[in-house]
């Protein structure tokens, strides 16, 4: 059956790097026999631009009819003192799609070890997963502020907890079977909730270890022995800052790709960074991220394993042939990069 797949460019380099993984699905997707249709959607600056507000009704109608979504990226200075800003679509699409569960894989690729900002033996066998919280929690609680007090309020019901858990211990099931569950439960009610839960999940999975670990400690690990955890899972807040941690650890933000998942409807996919403008309409910016985000996109939605893998081994061995765009230390624009790639699938 044919799948249709909106996509949302965005501002910046996002035009830029989706065209790139879109070239790169074209060409994946006669390899495979795998049907799709495009309908490309206004959001973040170019919404707000097309339509007056970030996620405009029709991309949001549209969105939520998809079987899977593509998102580059956002953002732009001329927005950065408006009234309503590209960035304020995130938080909307999250929050209309119900996409609760925020996955980041960390992997660091042979050819650019030279590019962690962590030493060689502390980068060897980093390949984990950041499995964040992301509708629930301080940033969704009530907020408060006067002149000489602030409050927020941090909330979590064991529903919310559970679901997540659950997301996490399933894709440790298709791992090393190891779940680091992260908390501050000798300080936060919502944590005490948040291990409780994760103990009783971790019934459920037999098959599966679950340690716990607080959020300090976690963060020391991250940098001294990174290859200690597997899956990772967390609260919003906590998810927010470990994953931008853990993002830094490849040396370049141009690499990484991510995955929201809701319960039912369609998931999205995008790059972690933003919208660079700093080497917007350059054609230089790295498609790496977007082009293994598509590959995400095609194993978790469609179950195209083959596919994605052809994606990733074909990313793997362009990179180790030393074809490299300027954020990794090469000459390579985003075309040539893009056509290696797809060239080497
Ligand atoms: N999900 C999103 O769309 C998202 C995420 C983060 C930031 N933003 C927005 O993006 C805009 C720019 O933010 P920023 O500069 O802090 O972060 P950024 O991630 O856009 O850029 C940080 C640095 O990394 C470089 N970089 C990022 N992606 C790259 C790629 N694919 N290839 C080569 N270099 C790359 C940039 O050139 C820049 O030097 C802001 O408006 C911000 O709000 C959007």
């Amino acid at each position: 059956m044919t799948k249709k797949i909106v996509t949302l460019a965005g501002d910046g380099i996002g035009p830029e790097i989706m065209a790139a993984g879109l070239e790169v699905l074209e060409a994946v997707a006669k390899k495979i026999n795998f049907d799709y249709t495009i309908e490309a959607k206004a959001f973040g600056g170019a919404g707000i631009d097309a339509a007056g507000h970030p996620l405009p009704e029709d991309t949001l109608t549209a969105a939520k009819s998809a079987d899977a979504i593509l998102l580059a990226a956002i953002g732009s200075p001329q927005y950065d003192n408006a009234p309503v800003r590209p960035e304020q679509g995130l938080l909307a699409i999250r929050k209309e799609l119900n996409l609760f569960a925020n996955i980041r894989p960390v992997r660091i690729f042979d050819a650019l070890k030279h590019l962690s900002p962590l030493k060689p033996e502390r980068i060897e066998g980093v390949d984990f997963v950041v499995v964040r919280e992301l509708t629930g929690g301080i940033y969704f609680g009530e907020h408060t502020l006067d002149d000489d007090s602030a409050r927020d309020i941090n909330d979590y019901s064991a529903d919310e907890i559970r679901r997540i858990m659950r997301k996490a211990f399933e894709i440790a099931r298709g791992r090393s079977k190891k779940v680091t569950s992260i908390d501050k439960q000798n300080v936060l009610a919502t944590s005490k909730l948040w291990r409780k839960v994760a103990d009783e999940v971790a019934k459920e999975y037999p098959d599966v270890a679950l340690e716990h670990q607080l959020v300090d400690s976690a963060a020391m690990i991250m940098i001294t022995n990174p290859a200690r955890f597997d899956v990772v899972v967390t609260e919003n807040l906590f998810g927010d800052i470990l994953s931008d941690e853990s993002s830094v650890l490849p040396g370049t933000l141009g690499v990484m790709p991510s995955a929201s998942h809701s319960e039912n409807g369609p998931s999205l996919y995008e790059p972690i960074h933003g919208s660079a403008p700093d080497i917007a309409g350059q054609g230089i910016a790295n498609p790496i991220s977007m082009v293994l985000s598509v590959a995400m996109m095609l194993r978790e939605s469609f179950g195209e394993n083959a596919g994605a893998e052809l994606i990733e081994m074909a990313v793997d061995k362009t990179l180790k042939q030393g074809i490299l765009t300027c954020d990794l230390g090469g000459t390579a624009d985003t075309a040539q990069m893009t056509a290696a790639i797809i060239s080497n699938l």
